[in-house]
């Protein structure tokens, strides 16, 4: 059932690329967005959305945010299921209520859900199981069309999670006209571009084979990036305690001089994503601050970076979610090698379950 590969995450990080296309197909035209999920008054009434959702669900939801407000031009916040739940949030029936997970059953998230509905609002959830208890409870449901995920550390349900909700974005710009039939077109472009760019190459699975036996010691790891990379900086802070039992931490790159940076010095690793397509020199210029504290630094970007203590070369530098995707792959993989190395069971992590149905 490993088809060959060691691990089920190893497998399920390797099929992205195939897994991707099913996600897009049907939904995604040359010069258009199809979503038959939802009625074409779906959006009438609506002028914000509010996500919830937990763990990597979570972070591809933090990603969406910054594709709804840009693209959609829609007031879009954040928030952990857990937390939701008991904070007496304020909420109005203008909102768009939109869960995200892969199980569909996350006991958190399916409460936010009915809390939602029993204050009126209509909902949306993005999911990778049909018939899933958040799917039924849900007036819409966009499947992620991932396939079984087996893995505990969650990998394919991600990268098609965010894949849809680039495509809900589009689409929501698409019916509200804020986008324009030249960004649409170079958008879908992208799109129709990512499955390559979750390829896995032998030389990059080698590269960070070998770079894994740099990073097992050491006082932590910092995963820094700003804007979508945000996220999947906490993203893949996430993949790596999961699997390699290691402190690491994601951060917004910007925020490290507000007191982050005080733990810097050379055993503390930083994985810096450093897109070309988004705020490069900003990123640069808050890894040129940690690499003068002394902190060993891993570059994942497509331009050479002389203050890189390693570097991973990126393919893609011409649309942001080309990099995000491409970078996501390349901390996977990282977490998998870290955690192979130490010979840690990488498909179930100790102290987690795949499917949290209890709060
Ligand atoms: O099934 P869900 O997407 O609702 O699950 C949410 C989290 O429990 C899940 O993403 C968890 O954080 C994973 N272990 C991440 O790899």
């Amino acid at each position: 059932q490993k088809d060959g590969y060691r691990f089920f995450m190893e497998k399920e990080i390797y099929e992205q690329s195939t897994v991707m296309s099913e996600t897009i197909m049907g939904r995604v035209l040359a010069d258009k967005i199809i979503l038959d999920e939802l009625d074409d008054d779906f959006f009438e009434g609506i002028n914000a959305i509010k996500i919830c959702a937990c763990g990597t669900s979570y972070h591809s939801a933090l990603t969406a945010a910054y594709l709804f407000e840009r693209i959609s031009k829609i007031r879009c916040d954040v928030e952990i299921a857990s937390e939701f739940r008991y904070k007496e949030p304020l909420l109005s029936e203008d909102t768009l209520f939109i869960t995200i997970s892969q199980s569909g059953e996350t006991a958190d998230t399916l409460e936010a859900l009915k809390m939602a509905k029993r204050a009126g609002l209509k909902s949306l959830s993005i999911c990778n199981v049909d018939n899933s208890s958040i799917v039924r409870e849900s007036n819409a449901a966009i499947l992620t069309r991932a396939g079984i995920e087996k893995g505990v550390a969650s990998t394919k349900a991600f990268a098609t999670q965010t894949m849809v909700l680039w495509i809900l974005a589009l689409y929501m710009g698409q019916e509200k006209q804020t986008v324009s039939p030249d960004v649409l077109a170079k958008e879908i472009d992208a799109i129709l571009h990512t499955p390559k760019a979750l390829v896995v190459t032998d030389r990059l699975h080698a590269k960070l084979t070998r770079l894994s036996k740099r990073y097992l010691h050491g006082h932590g790891f910092f995963f820094i990036g700003r804007d979508i990379f945000f996220p999947l900086a906490l993203e893949g802070a996430l993949k790596l305690k999961e699997i390699s039992y290691l402190h690491a931490e994601g951060y917004p790159a910007g925020e490290m001089k507000h007191g982050p940076i005080a733990l810097a010095d050379s055993d503390l690793f930083t994985i810096a994503l450093m897109p070309k397509t988004m705020h490069y020199d900003k990123i640069k210029s808050n890894v040129e601050e940690l690499s003068a504290r002394d902190a060993t630094i891993c570059a994942i970007s497509p331009e050479s970076f002389e203050l890189a203590d390693d570097f991973i070369q990126t393919r893609y530098d011409t649309h942001p979610m080309l990099e995000f995707f491409e970078m996501m792959v390349v901390t996977q993989l990282l977490a998998l090698e870290i955690s192979v190395r130490l010979g840690n069971d990488v498909d179930m992590p100790r102290n987690l379950a795949k499917s949290v149905t209890v709060e």
